[in-house]
């Protein structure tokens, strides 16, 4: 196959993804109660914006429709791509924290950190004899990945996690997982697993997993203050736990044009662009409305519009993360009630897989 049509392969399945996620999320908004959303993040440093309107505030939205929330701490994940695991603690407690903050409820939602979930790393396992060693070095995501490593050597669990990915999806037999688009060849690859571990082991009509969906982010990319994609090892990010100050501090370093007449131009004027989206996911409008009315204020003004609609945003954000810092203890407590639940859950489907494997002795 040519380059070329390798990419509008690539481009076509990703058009045919995000019409099936509009499809999906209109029928999770009409019977959210059926199902079961699995995702989470590398407790490798502080969320930002980028993180919140790619993903967070959808997981909380769905939340609050009533779609039963797991969020993984992916911490061995962080073992793949860098040799050491540093400031774990500290970032997979900080990570906690900002999922709080940002209004994921304790008493709603399975917050949990997968190795503490032993089942959950079992089902690793039969999922590797299910995939072959062709597959997991097809797989574009990890391909990436590999190429800008820093790791010295490529690492087994770096050539295999796209499958543990698989049982911390599977573990709790989720049927809707909301990522970015990087993740979508894990999530196929997952709904693989799931294909074939039925096809193997389970009874005909009764399957042991779900073959969970994807549900592509809507939120477009927001660039970091430099203009290029926004991301903590770029040092051009804003943090969510930024503090009003701290916030308009950032938003007022952004590059920027020299145009006086503001406008939504996202491939014509990337930064500017970038910045009207920001207040308009804030404020949750159009970007071309807010453009209209930044008009000819120039840089200056459409700074101080988007610091306004950030702080606005974020002040619940800020008072909720105020409540849980408060008790540091409050945060590891409510971390472990989750690795508690999410091993009940996890221990009951290995039940299942044992039986269907006839290793139920
Ligand atoms: N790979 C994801 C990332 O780097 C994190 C992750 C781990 C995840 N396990 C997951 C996401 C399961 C969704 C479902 O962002």
């Amino acid at each position: 196959m040519t380059t070329a049509l390798a990419t509008d392969h690539h481009a076509a399945d990703h058009a045919a993804a995000e019409a099936r996620s509009v499809e999906l999320d209109r029928r999770v908004r009409l019977d959210p109660g059926r199902f079961r959303m699995l995702t989470g993040d590398r407790p490798t440093g502080p969320l930002h914006l980028g993180h919140y309107f790619g993903t967070v505030h959808n997981r909380v939205r769905l939340q609050n429709l009533g779609v039963d929330l797991f969020v993984i701490v992916a911490d061995y994940q962080v073992l793949t791509d860098r040799d050491v695991a540093d400031r774990l603690t500290e970032h997979v407690e900080g990570l906690v924290l900002d999922y709080l903050a940002a209004g994921v409820a304790p008493d709603r939602a399975t917050v949990f950190a997968h190795s503490a979930v032993p089942a959950l790393n079992q089902l690793m396992l039969p999922f590797l004899s299910l995939v072959s060693t062709a597959e997991l070095g097809r797989n574009p995501t990890v391909k990436d990945e590999i190429a800008h490593s820093r790791q010295s050597a490529v690492s087994g669990l770096m050539f295999t996690y796209p499958v543990h990915q698989a049982a911390d999806i599977l573990f709790c037999k989720a049927n809707l997982v909301p990522v970015g688009r990087d993740q979508q060849p894990h999530v196929e690859l997952t709904r693989t697993v799931a294909r074939r571990f039925n096809e193997r082991y389970a009874p005909a009509g009764q399957p042991v997993f779900p073959e969970p969906e994807m549900l592509l982010s809507a939120a477009p990319l927001l660039l970091g203050t430099d203009g290029g994609k926004m991301s903590k090892s770029r040092g051009n990010a804003i943090p969510l736990a930024a503090d009003a100050d701290e916030t308009a501090r950032l938003i007022k370093g952004a590059r920027t044009d020299t145009e006086r007449r503001i406008s939504y131009d996202p491939v014509g004027r990337p930064e500017v662009s970038s910045l009207v989206l920001l207040a308009a996911l804030c404020q949750d409008r159009d970007p071309h409305q807010v453009a209209a009315e930044a008009g000819d204020g120039g840089s200056a003004g459409l700074k101080r519009i988007v610091t306004e609609a950030v702080n606005e945003h974020l002040a619940p954000l800020r008072a909720r993360r105020a409540e849980y810092a408060r008790d540091r203890g409050l945060v590891r407590q409510i971390l472990r009630t989750g690795n508690e639940r999410a091993n009940a859950v996890a221990e009951a489907t290995l039940v299942d897989v044992r039986a269907a494997m006839r290793m139920d002795y």
